[in-house]
């Protein structure tokens, strides 16, 4: 975790607590707290969603395993191929905004302040976003790939990979300008909830794609 995401969080009452391994200015192990709300730092990761927790949904449990396993032992790596079929796709979808190639897409990115990705899984759409902006990209994964996003991301100073459910994300609302969430909220328990979860963080003029 970089030290800088604490600025992120947009709360007074945040700070790294029993802070056990330290990198380069990483916070690979500790704690986070915000209030009197303790989040433990884990492989640099600070984490929001703890599985196999009281009240947590079984279905979205069962959606976790299902990713962490892919994620983590089946595919370690996406081939160029498959980010070029996925950045055309988005490109084409962002058509309507003026955008018509990836120069369009580097330009697009590059004027957002703050930028979410949500259900990164192991982090390649993050870490070629924060390439190619001068803001800040919040990676925000439930699953166990979270760990490589994190690897992936971590020499980009501008890009904070959190373990958490997109319902229930540590930010104020209105405070994204840019949520990128590609091929995830069909998997949420419920999809309506998980669009108005995120449209609430989008701040005002912001673009929401998924
Ligand atoms: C099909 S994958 C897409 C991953 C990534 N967006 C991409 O395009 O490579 C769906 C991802 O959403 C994550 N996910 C599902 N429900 C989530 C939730 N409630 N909060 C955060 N992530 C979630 C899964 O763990 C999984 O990694």
């Amino acid at each position: 975790m970089h030290k800088s995401f604490l600025g992120i969080l947009g709360n007074d009452e945040v700070k790294i607590s029993n802070m056990v391994e330290e990198i380069d200015g990483e916070v690979i192990r500790g704690d986070l707290e915000i209030g009197s709300t303790q989040h433990p730092i884990v492989n640099g990761v600070p984490i929001f969603y703890q599985e196999s927790q009281e009240g947590n949904c079984e279905e979205q449990e069962l959606t976790n395993q299902a990713f962490s396993f892919k994620w983590g032992e089946k595919m370690t790596e996406f081939d160029d191929r498959m980010f070029d079929v996925t950045i055309n796709f988005v490109i084409k979808r962002l058509k309507p905004l003026g955008i018509h190639s990836q120069e369009d897409y580097k330009d697009f990115l590059r004027s957002k302040k703050m930028i979410l990705d949500a259900g990164s899984g192991m982090g390649w759409m993050s870490s070629y976003m924060a390439q190619h902006t001068e803001g800040e990209v919040v990676s925000a994964e439930i699953g166990d790939g979270v760990f490589a996003g994190y690897e992936k991301c971590r020499a980009l100073k501008n890009c904070h990979v959190i373990k958490a459910d997109l319902m229930n994300l540590p930010f104020q609302d209105n405070t994204f300008d840019f949520i990128y969430s590609d091929g995830v909220l069909h998997h949420t328990p419920d999809c309506k909830a998980a669009v108005k979860a995120l449209y609430d963080k989008l701040n005002w003029g912001g673009v929401f794609w998924f």
